[in-house]
């Protein structure tokens, strides 16, 4: 079969919250003035009550909301599908299949907590969101969310996207968002880094700084954050609960599972529920990140703050430092600093394998996807395809038939000019 479909009844009723299951107790945020451990209160001029819970929660399973399992069915439950022209094109016995989570509106798993954002905050009465946005997706997904509860959100979108990514702008504005290009003068961050460089390109660090202080200054406003915390990850769990019932469905054990990382959501998504298997040793993890930005493979292991300006509390990461500003690769969702702490506590303990690769090779397999299969796919799930053609064109050379499950995080369609720089051959390594 081409494509593995479940039917909407069958969209996950809870979240799997990895925290239970971790190889040892996850370190506690710290304060990002005292450095002592967070508190729940302390959080409470960010986020409403019910996701510092969930931030916090030792529960394996979390109901997931009526009211969040009906929004899900706008575009879940996501095919589970066979890459059978690619296998052929690369000769190889592995059988590959992907998990397509570009058919949401806003075109990627962001939504996937977004919506779920969204939803909490709006029974506990918050107005509005602000946000970060990089390369666009996770802005357009939250005003895509809030939109649908009648909430207000302010996106503060990295200088250089705002104006390379004129179309990802206007679809967080056709949704009713309001998009500042950041760094601001709507914040003191802003005006600060604005006052030494007028022309700062900006970076996601700077755009959390800017929304924080937004949210924390306002009425009835909190912040959203698209990657890298427990609940985040917890919500987008509903990839790899679908991705195990339809491999199970299509009589499928997979050997290997291939994700992009930015801040670890849509790869811990995939990921977690299968973590067991890993465990057992009946399956290999690889978390894909860019040379640009190799978080996890050239990482330290230690406190950071999720931030430029030190607002974040400090997490126990894999970090290249919270001032690091990596170079302008086209995958701008996976331009970050740290990486969620669940996920390196995973690759610390070598449950998952983590990988870096250059740009170069990543739009070549997104091409050869393309030209195969006929999606073109988002500059960040390139790095995922490129790790799963190379685990095909290893399983030909040593004649396995491995069944390869790969995330398919997003769709291209917003991103085609960084395909005209590779066909036309501006596009370097970095
Ligand atoms: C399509 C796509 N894939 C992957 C990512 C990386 O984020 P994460 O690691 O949180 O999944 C992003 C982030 O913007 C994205 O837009």
């Amino acid at each position: 079969m081409k494509k593995i479909m479940l039917d909407e009844d069958e969209i996950p009723k809870s979240w799997y919250n990895i925290l239970p299951d971790l190889p040892e107790p996850l370190p506690p945020p710290l304060h990002p003035a005292t450095k002592e451990p967070v508190k729940p209160e302390d959080l409470e001029p960010i986020f409403p009550k019910s996701l510092i819970e969930q931030e916090m929660s030792n529960e394996r399973w979390i109901k997931i909301p009526e009211d969040v399992r009906e929004i899900y069915r706008i575009y879940r439950p996501t095919p589970l599908v066979r890459a059978e022209r690619l296998e052929k094109v690369l000769k190889t016995p592995a059988r590959i299949y992907f998990k397509y989570e570009g058919t949401s509106p806003p075109g990627s798993h962001k939504p996937n907590t977004a919506i779920a954002q969204a939803y909490y905050n709006a029974r506990e009465g918050v107005e509005r969101l602000t946000t970060e946005t990089g390369a666009g997706q996770w802005g357009s997904a939250l005003c895509f969310a809030t939109r649908l509860f009648d909430m207000a959100c302010t996106v503060y979108m990295v200088r250089i996207s705002y104006m390379q990514k004129p179309y990802r702008r206007v679809m967080m504005e056709t949704w009713g968002g309001e998009v500042v290009p950041s760094p601001s003068d709507r914040t003191e961050v802003g005006r600060k880094i604005l006052a030494e460089n007028p022309n700062n390109p900006g970076s996601l660090g700077i755009a959390i700084s800017e929304a924080i202080e937004d949210a924390v200054k306002n009425e009835n406003t909190k912040y959203s954050l698209g990657s890298v915390l427990n609940h985040v990850l917890l919500h987008q769990t509903v990839i790899g609960l679908e991705t195990k019932a339809q491999l199970e469905n299509a009589g499928e054990k997979p050997d290997v599972l291939i994700g992009c990382v930015g801040g670890g959501s849509n790869f811990a998504g995939l990921a977690y529920p299968f973590v067991k298997d890993a465990e057992n040793g009946d399956l290999e993890i690889i978390a894909v990140e860019p040379t640009a930005c190799p978080t996890l493979t050239a990482g330290e292991y230690r406190y950071d703050y999720g931030d430029t300006a030190g607002l974040t509390p400090l997490l126990k990461m894999y970090t290249l430092g919270h001032d690091f500003i990596p170079p302008p690769i086209h995958a701008g969702g996976l331009r970050y600093h740290g990486d969620a702490p669940t996920l390196c506590m995973l690759v610390k303990h070598g449950i998952i394998k983590a990988r870096a690769v250059n740009q170069l090779p990543t739009f070549e397999a997104g091409l050869l996807f393309a030209r195969t299969e006929g999606l073109i796919p988002a500059p960040e799930t390139n790095h995922a395809i490129r790790a799963a053609i190379d685990e095909a064109i290893k399983a030909r050379e040593s004649n396995e038939e491995k069944v390869i499950v790969f995330g398919f995080s997003g769709h291209g369609l917003l991103d085609l000019q960084a395909y005209d720089d590779f066909l036309t051959g501006k596009l370097a390594d970095t």
